[in-house]
C-alpha cells in the first residue's frame, strides 16, 4: 500500500479565502491553488485586531480538505509587526528601495514577539510527520521559534518576494539575526536563482558560511537546502476561466468599447487595448508605466484616438504614506495624460481600483492586445502568467514584461522584455506589441504557454514538498538521495 501523504501545515500572514472573492495578492492565489489540491492546515492572521491579540481565541473554518485556523493581532502588533516592520522595513528593503525603508527597534521587537506568539499558538496543532511550510517575509523567525518550542519535524520556508543583494540586505540592523533564524528551516525556497544566490552570498560573505553541492549551504553547525522553486498558477483552470460566461461578458464589454469607436469612425481599426493589473504598490512601476504610455502617444501618434490603456490597480496597504502618496501621484499623472491627449470620443487612460473575480479578470486579459507588466522589482508576478493562460490561441495578445520580474526567467522566451526605468524602451515595446503580426504573436505565445503550463502552482507545491520530504530524519546535512 502507498505511504499516506504527510499532512501539509502552511503558515502565512494572510490566510484564504479559498473561494474566489476578488482579492489581490500572489501569495494567497498561489497557496490556495496548491492547498486545494493537497489539503491540510493553513494557519495565520485572521485579518482582525482585538485586545487579546495573539492570545485571542482561534477561529477555524473548514473548506473541503483544508482547515484554516487564524488568530488576531492587537492594534499595537498590527502597527509594529505588519505596517512598520514587515511593510516599512522589510518590503522596501527587499525590493531595493532603501530610500523608503525605515528601521526602528520598537517594531523589530514587536515583529519578533509576533513570530514567537504565532509559533507558540501553532505548536499544539502540530503532529509527528507533518510538513510545516512557512511563507513570506512576515515570518522570518517562525522556524527558529518553533525549534525553540521543541518542534523537531521538517520545516520549510518560501520567500514570495525578492531576496535583495547581500550589500543591500546588510543595511537592515537585524540582517544577521534574520538569516541565522532562517537557518532553522530545512529547506529555504526562493522564486528565482538570483534570489537564491543573493541569500547564499549573504551566508558566505557575512556569516562565514560555505556553499556545498546540491544547493546546500553550511553555516556553523547548520546545513540547509537553498533552492529556487518558481511559483506558478493553476494554468488549466485559468484557461477554462477565460472562456466562462463571466469572462466572456467582460471580454465583450471591453471589445465593445473599441467596436463603438470603430463604428464612429466608420473604419475597421486594429484592436488596441492595453491592460495592466497590479496591486497599487510602488514596486510595480505604475508611474513609470504611465510615462511609457504617454511617450507612446507622443512618439507614435497613429495610436492617438484609438489606443486605450486600462490599469486595474486595487488599493493595497493604503494606511502607509508611501502607498497613499503613490495613489495621489498616479491619479494626478492619469489626469495629466488624459487632459493632454483625450478627445470628445476617446479617453486614453483609465485606472480603476476595484477588485474582480478571477473569471472576470481572465476575460479582461483575453480582451487585451497587450499586457503591460513592468515592475521595478517583483518576486515572480502571477499576472504575467495569468495573462498568458487566458489568451485565445487563435488571436493571442502580447506580453510586455520587465526584466526585473521573477517571471522574466521563464517567459523571456516569448515576451517583449523591457527596462521599466527606460521610458523610450517601454513606448517602443508597446508600439512593437500593438503592431505585431498574428503569426509572430502566435509563435511567441506558444513558447510562453508551454512555460506557464509546465511551471504550475501544483508543480511548485509538489517540488517544494518533495524536497522537504526528502530531507527526512537526517536533516539537510546529507545530500538528497
Ligand atoms: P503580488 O503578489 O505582488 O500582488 P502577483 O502578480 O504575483 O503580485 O499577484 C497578484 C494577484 O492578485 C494575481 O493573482 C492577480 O490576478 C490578483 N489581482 C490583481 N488585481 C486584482 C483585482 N483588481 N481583483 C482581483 N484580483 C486581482
Ligand atoms: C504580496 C506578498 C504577500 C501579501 C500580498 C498582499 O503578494 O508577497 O505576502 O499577502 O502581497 O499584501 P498584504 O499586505 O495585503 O497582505
Amino acid at each position: 500500500m502507498a505511504e499516506p501523504e504527510s499532512r501539509l501545515v502552511a503558515v502565512s500572514n494572510r490566510v484564504g479565502p479559498l473561494s474566489d472573492e476578488g482579492q489581490a495578492g500572489g501569495l494567497v492565489v498561489g497557496l490556495s491553488d496548491a492547498l486545494k489540491r493537497r489539503g491540510g492546515l493553513w494557519f495565520g492572521w485572521s485579518g482582525e485586531t482585538s485586545d487579546e491579540g495573539t492570545h485571542s481565541q482561534e477561529r477555524t473554518e473548514v473548506e473541503g480538505n483544508v482547515a484554516m485556523t487564524t488568530i488576531d493581532l492587537t492594534e499595537e502588533e498590527l502597527n509594529g509587526f505588519y505596517y512598520d516592520y514587515a511593510n516599512r522595513s522589510l518590503w522596501p528593503l527587499l525590493h531595493y528601495r532603501l530610500d523608503l525603508a525605515e528601521f526602528d527597534r520598537a517594531s523589530d521587537r514587536i515583529y519578533r514577539k509576533v513570530n514567537h506568539r504565532f509559533a507558540v499558538r501553532l505548536m499544539p496543532h502540530l503532529k509527528e510527520n507533518d510538513l510545516v511550510w512557512v511563507h513570506d517575509y512576515h515570518f522570518f523567525y517562525m522556524g527558529s521559534e518553533l525549534r525553540q518550542a521543541g518542534y523537531n519535524g521538517r520545516l520549510g520556508y518560501f520567500l514570495h518576494i525578492p531576496f535583495c543583494a547581500p550589500e543591500v540586505f546588510s543595511a537592515l540592523p537585524a540582517s544577521h539575526d534574520i538569516v541565522r533564524a532562517l537557518l532553522a528551516y530545512d529547506v529555504i525556497g526562493f522564486q528565482t536563482d538570483t534570489d537564491r544566490r543573493n541569500f547564499v552570498g549573504f551566508c558566505v560573505r557575512e556569516l562565514g558560511g560555505r556553499k556545498l553541492e546540491d544547493g546546500r549551504v553550511e553555516v556553523g553547525d547548520r546545513t540547509v537546502i537553498a533552492k529556487a522553486f518558481p511559483i506558478g498558477i493553476d494554468a488549466e483552470s485559468y484557461s477554462r476561466f477565460a472562456v466562462s460566461p463571466e469572462a466572456s461578458s467582460h471580454e465583450e464589454m471591453l471589445l465593445d468599447m473599441s467596436r463603438d469607436r470603430r463604428n464612429l469612425k466608420g473604419e475597421e481599426a486594429e484592436r488596441k487595448l492595453i491592460v495592466g493589473v497590479d496591486r497599487m504598490d510602488y514596486s510595480k512601476g505604475l508611474l513609470e508605466r504611465f510615462y511609457g504610455f504617454e511617450r507612446l502617444l507622443e512618439d507614435y501618434p497613429e495610436n492617438r484616438g484609438c489606443a486605450i490603456f486600462l490599469q486595474v490597480a486595487p488599493l493595497s496597504r493604503s494606511e502607509l504614506d508611501a502607498y497613499a502618496d503613490l495613489r495621489s501621484e498616479l491619479e494626478r499623472t492619469a489626469g495629466h495624460i488624459n487632459g493632454r491627449f483625450a478627445t470628445l470620443d476617446w479617453t486614453p487612460l483609465q485606472m480603476m481600483t476595484r477588485g474582480f473575480t478571477r473569471k472576470a479578470l481572465a476575460g479582461i486579459y483575453r480582451a487585451a492586445r497587450v499586457c503591460l507588466v513592468t515592475p521595478l522589482r517583483d518576486g515572480m508576478n502571477l499576472v504575467a502568467k495569468e495573462f498568458v493562460a487566458a489568451q485565445d490561441p487563435e488571436d493571442p495578445g502580447v506580453l510586455v514584461l520587465s526584466r526585473f520580474a521573477g517571471a522574466h526567467a521563464e517567459l523571456e522566451c516569448g515576451c517583449i522584455v523591457v527596462n521599466p526605468y527606460n521610458t523610450d524602451d517601454v513606448a517602443g515595446a508597446l508600439q512593437t506589441a500593438l503592431t505585431m503580426p498574428l503569426e509572430e504573436r502566435k509563435r511567441r505565445w506558444e513558447l510562453m504557454r508551454e512555460a506557464v503550463f509546465t511551471g504550475t502552482a501544483q508543480h511548485w507545491c509538489q517540488s517544494f514538498l518533495a524536497t522537504l520530504e526528502a530531507v527526512g530524519e537526517a536533516g539537510a546535512g546529507s545530500p538528497p538521495s
